[in-house]
């Protein structure tokens, strides 16, 4: 699991719809005396998400508010369901209230597991609490015989305390390594599912998942 240090001083990166990955130097963090509570984070999340649109800028006025989340209450980090062989992954919901404007998810993946080559057609934002993963970044470019032909443009291994976040049309996959599971505190916006797709490599086409 993560230490409330490392939750201060890991490091922070944004990808875009490009595939490029950014390192963010946001500003360092200190913990509050008392505990930052979990409706805390979400008041300020809501505040954020009513007074920015741009995703950008979203993603780069939350994630300290996640890092310190994080280092504050670690129970969160906790908060998650042993995954099963089949299929290898879990998801528990920590906060999922109607027409509030984002969702919190703990995921956890058994390592050796790959998830599919995916966007997620909202903001997102996920921090490594537990494991390594290895998250390879994809970018669309569209042929007229295939138009979601995509090609990898890089990849970074992520370990706890590492958050990252990503625009709407971001494209990455994720495969957990090393011998325990991965974990990850995921806050995501709210999807426009019609949008979110699964990409195959090998045929370029794409199907909604
Ligand atoms: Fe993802």
């Amino acid at each position: 699991m993560v230490t409330s240090t490392d939750c201060l001083h890991s490091q922070n990166w944004l990808v875009n719809d490009s595939g490029d990955y950014i390192a963010l130097n946001l500003e360092e963090l200190t913990l509050p005396e008392k505990p930052y509570r979990l409706y805390r984070f979400l008041t300020e999340l809501e505040d954020i998400l009513d007074h920015i649109t741009d995703d950008c800028f979203r993603i780069q006025a939350i994630m300290p508010l996640v890092r310190k989340l994080l280092a504050s209450s670690y129970w969160l980090q906790m908060e998650f369901s042993e995954p099963p062989i089949d299929p290898g992954w879990s998801v528990k919901f920590l906060y999922d209230e109607y027409e509030f404007p984002s969702t919190i998810q703990m995921v956890a993946w058994l390592p050796g597991n790959i998830s599919p080559i995916h966007n997620h057609a909202t903001w997102g934002i996920v921090a490594v609490v537990g494991g390594q993963e290895k998250n390879q970044f994809w970018r669309k470019v569209s042929t007229l015989e295939y138009p979601n032909h995509i090609e990898c443009v890089g990849e970074k291994i992520l370990v706890p305390g590492d958050i990252i976040g990503f625009t709407a049309d971001a494209i990455h996959c994720v495969e957990a390594l090393g011998n325990e599971p991965v974990v990850t505190f995921n806050l995501y916006g709210e999807t426009a599912y019609h949008q979110r797709f699964e990409f195959d490599r090998v045929t370029h086409e794409a199907k909604n998942f």
